[in-house]
């Protein structure tokens, strides 16, 4: 793509949405709040557009991207819905779930955004500017996170023009998100399998089916071969500093990424110190996770510390990508 086009960045509005809409009907690519992350839009009906997105991102072409619908009936013109798929799409629609379910016959998302699958990633967005965008336009928008691949995912609109700038032609800002991370995964097509864990529980989705979500094969996970969801590449959420993890005590010069009030020793030759949630509540950790992530990968830390943080609730989300942001990138 043309690096170098203008992107234009204008404040959520009536304005805003409408050039959102128009442009997304141009095939432009175009940056808006959900409520997990910010979402890098295409026409998910048009494949040059979605071949734009892709060079945009730098994100390898295999793969496969969420289609984002306004409603359950825009849902099942391209997803087959099995009982239990509509009964989480019922349950946590519109949220930060995204369900994986076989293509209807005429199925109107281009091939090139479900990597050649005979499956597609469908969610409805719970924010009133995704929900206004997806209403204007009135067809399905493909967006994986508004991140360079392999970046954190942004969470306001400054982390999207910070990585974008110049790639894209349109950004609505939205302010800062509300849920932080990305939407769980979980694939409907033969018993519900959880793809990848994020925004909504584990718990609150097993509540519903009345039965545990089963894993993805361990091989699924690995930077070789072809993943049942490629977000799940070992370092997918890696920032530019090391990062270690169940840090109880700080060496000289590391940057520390805290959670609750415990003391930590060495605190004082820290780098710079923030803390995701005093309190320790997961959902304001979640929240600050990725922009927390950011503001310490500048260079200053040699390593960026993360205290422990707990595997319940949102805390499977948040040490998921705590994990993969460990691994270390050439
Ligand atoms: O919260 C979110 O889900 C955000 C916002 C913008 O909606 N989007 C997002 O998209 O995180 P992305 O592209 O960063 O992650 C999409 C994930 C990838 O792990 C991809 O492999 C998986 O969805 N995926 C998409 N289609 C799939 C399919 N047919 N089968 C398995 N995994 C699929
Ligand atoms: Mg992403």
């Amino acid at each position: 793509m043309e690096v170098g086009l203008k992107t234009l960045v204008l404040p959520a509005g009536a304005a805003a949405n409408a050039a959102a809409a128009r442009t997304l009907a141009e095939g432009g690519l175009v940056a808006f709040p959900t409520e997990t992350v910010y979402g890098l839009g295409a026409d998910a009906t048009n494949p040059a557009a979605i071949a734009r997105l892709y060079q945009a991102k730098g994100r390898p072409a295999f793969n496969p991207l969420i289609a984002h619908v306004g409603d359950i009936g825009a849902a099942r013109q391209i997803g087959q819905f099995d009982a239990q798929a509509l009964a989480l799409a019922e349950a946590f629609w519109p949220g930060p779930l995204t369900l994986v379910v076989p293509k209807t016959p005429d199925c109107a998302v281009a091939d090139l955004a479900t990597a050649g699958l005979d499956t597609v990633a469908i969610r409805i967005p719970a924010h009133p500017v995704a929900s206004e965008i997806l209403r204007l336009f009135g067809r399905p928008v493909v967006a994986p996170s508004a991140n360079l691949s392999g970046h954190v995912s942004p969470t306001t609109a400054d982390h999207v023009r910070s990585d974008l700038d110049g790639r894209i032609d349109l950004i609505v800002d939205g302010g800062a998100v509300a849920v932080g991370v990305e939407s769980t995964i979980v694939g409907c097509f033969g018993t519900p399998m959880l793809l990848r864990p994020g925004g909504l529980p584990r718990a609150e989705i097993e509540r519903v089916l009345g039965r545990a979500l089963l894993q993805p094969p361990a091989d699924a996970d690995s930077d070789s071969g072809q993943p049942l969801a490629p977000g799940m590449l070992a370092s997918h959420y890696a920032p530019r500093t090391k990062v270690r993890l169940h840090a109880d005590r700080l060496e000289p010069g590391e940057a520390l990424l805290a959670f609750g009030s415990h003391p930590v020793p060495g605190i004082d030759a820290a780098a710079a110190v923030m803390n995701l949630s005093v309190g320790g509540d997961l959902a304001e950790a979640a929240a600050n996770l990725f922009g927390y992530l950011r503001a310490l990968d500048t260079g200053s830390a040699y390593t960026i510390a993360v205290m422990p943080i707990p595997d319940d609730g949102l805390g499977e989300a948040i040490n998921d990508r705590l994990r993969r942001a460990a691994v270390g990138r050439e």
